[in-house]
């Protein structure tokens, strides 16, 4: 299907934010009927050269052919009617709307007559869209009552109504499951196979080799170099990208285990979480395993209180506690990471040093109820560092940040906090592979001060990499409970399966 011209071609694209050059004569080509991955550590630009691509940013200069044909992209709908879709790295469905309006949102099928929408017409169109990317959800479910996972493939089904020569997938999988994430590269695949030149970014290497024909890499915000797939490998990929090599992924350290921290006791909630019974002591991280939908999420905001427990009791320290609000966790030095960041965790509007200290702003109260800067300055640089925040400073704004770096900030609040249990939420989606290892060392950390850490991740080299021991979900009950020594993918999986 190559070598004739290429679909896309960007050459020297430049592109500067307040206090950031976001990219330095970038290029990128890209061919019909290829899978072009897009490649490089949190902030290094991509996101912004395919915003620049997809209308939402202008470009500061550099040139875009599509199709052998300069063209100028000056907004959304331009970039549209070029054949350019984009899914965002952070979703951007609509909650109080149905599935299927928002997979036709600004594309509404109305009736001649009576100017409404038709919502049949288009819930069986948003089925069929569905059933193609085989996601089974009904199209009038309102999307707030929906998965993280559900809301990607609402966007993926989005993308694919509207009928694109070069299609851009932002870290698509990252909430997805095995099951899901197969689908999906079928779906890429049949992309592929019309014609269309689809540009991947992804965090997950695996990926990389599955399904991508070549890969470009950016490193702070130039371009590194590309390769044909086939004749790289992993360690050759992450040297590109990090500029150097990174041994041991999975730094697993081993501390004398402490009295039991947190124990639930037959919890229920609805019919969604079921008589879950687990413990975990201090120096210990408990991993939490299972396909998505399996109540993992479920189990951490009931324990949180975020979710009202229909029954069950919970002990901390061995006392028994009451927690009916996130409020009486936290005061019992219970703290949750939620998984969906961006609406659960961020202020948007706040500054990267602020969203660190705000959860825990007492702390750096002097006696005249005034915010003790320095002491909070300090411990902001501190994480920023440790972390590898990439930021110009930490009065930037936090929504200015790459999706990643809003991650580590994330991590960071609540590491500061330091409660006695974390519960921790998918804690490295979307954070790339040389700052996966630093929250690993930071959990490393923790557990060597003597918290008890639950991570829940959809990450089973992950899971099995770091956890002293595993429990598995499957359709709201704890399936089954692994040692470290006996967890590998396949017991894992049976579990998760619900396999005994
Ligand atoms: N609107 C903005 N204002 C200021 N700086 C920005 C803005 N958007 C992006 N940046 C900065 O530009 C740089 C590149 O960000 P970008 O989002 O393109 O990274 P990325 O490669 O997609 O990273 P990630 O893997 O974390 O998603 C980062 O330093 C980021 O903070
Ligand atoms: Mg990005």
């Amino acid at each position: 299907m190559k070598e004739q011209k290429p679909m896309l071609k960007m050459t020297k694209i430049t592109k500067s934010f307040p206090g950031v050059k976001a990219l330095e004569d970038v290029n990128l080509t890209a061919f019909g009927g290829e899978i072009t991955a897009l490649m490089g550590e949190n902030g290094a630009g991509k996101s912004t050269l395919m915003k620049i691509l997809s209308g939402v940013y202008k470009k500061d200069s550099g040139t875009i052919e599509i199709d052998g044909e300069e063209v100028q992209i000056t907004g959304i709908k331009e970039a549209e009617s070029l054949g350019v879709t984009i899914i965002h790295q952070e979703l951007s469905v609509l909650p109080n709307l149905t599935v299927a309006e928002n997979i036709f949102l600004g594309n509404e099928k109305t009736n001649k007559f009576t100017g409404r929408i038709e919502k049949r017409l288009i819930n069986e169109r948003s089925k069929m869209f569905l059933d193609q990317i085989g996601c089974k959800i009904d199209p009038s479910t309102l999307v707030k009552n929906i998965s993280v996972g559900e809301k990607q493939m609402i966007e993926i089904a989005k993308a694919l109504t509207k009928n694109s020569k070069i299609i851009i997938m932002d870290e698509p999988t990252t909430a997805l499951t095995d099951v899901e994430t197969k689908k999906l590269f079928e779906v890429i695949k049949s992309l592929k196979e019309k014609g269309i030149a689809v540009i991947y970014i992804s965090h997950r290497m695996e990926e990389i080799f599955a399904i991508c024909d070549k890969v470009v890499v950016l490193r702070d915000g130039k371009y590194v170099g590309e390769e044909r797939v086939k004749d790289i490998d992993n360690d050759k990929l992450i040297n590109m990208m990090v500029g150097r090599n990174i041994e041991e992924q999975f730094p697993y350290k081993e501390y004398k285990k402490g009295q039991v921290l947190l124990e639930v006791k037959n919890l229920n909630y609805g019919n969604i979480v079921k008589d879950a019974s687990l413990a975990v002591k201090a120096g210990e991280i408990l991993g939490v395993a299972g396909l998505m939908g399996s109540g993992r999420t479920e189990l951490a905001k009931t324990i949180f209180g975020e979710y009202k427990a229909t029954s069950g009791e919970i002990y901390v320290e061995g006392k028994k506690v009451k927690i009916n609000f996130t409020r009486d966790a936290i005061n019992n030095g219970v703290c949750y990471l939620s998984e969906d960041r961006k609406k659960e965790g961020l202020v948007l509007g706040m500054s990267v040093g602020r969203n660190m200290t705000l959860s825990n702003i007492e702390k750096y109260e002097n006696k005249f109820k005034r915010i003790d800067q320095n002491a909070e300055s300090k411990d902001v640089e501190e994480y920023i560092k440790k972390l590898k925040v990439k930021t110009p400073s930490s009065a930037q704004l936090i929504k200015n940040l790459s999706g990643g770096n809003q991650q580590k900030v994330i991590l960071a609040k609540w590491l500061l906090v330091a409660p006695k249990v974390l519960i921790i939420d998918e804690p490295t989606r979307g954070i790339d592979v040389g700052a996966k290892k630093e929250i690993y060392e930071l959990l490393n950390e923790l557990k060597s001060m003597g918290k008890a850490i639950i991570m829940i991740s959809s990450d089973l080299p992950e899971v099995l990499g770091i956890s002293d021991r595993i429990i598995v979900m499957s359709e709201g009950k704890i399936s089954g409970e692994l040692a470290r020594e006996d967890a590998n993918q396949e017991s894992v999986m049976k579990l998760a399966v619900g396999i005994k």
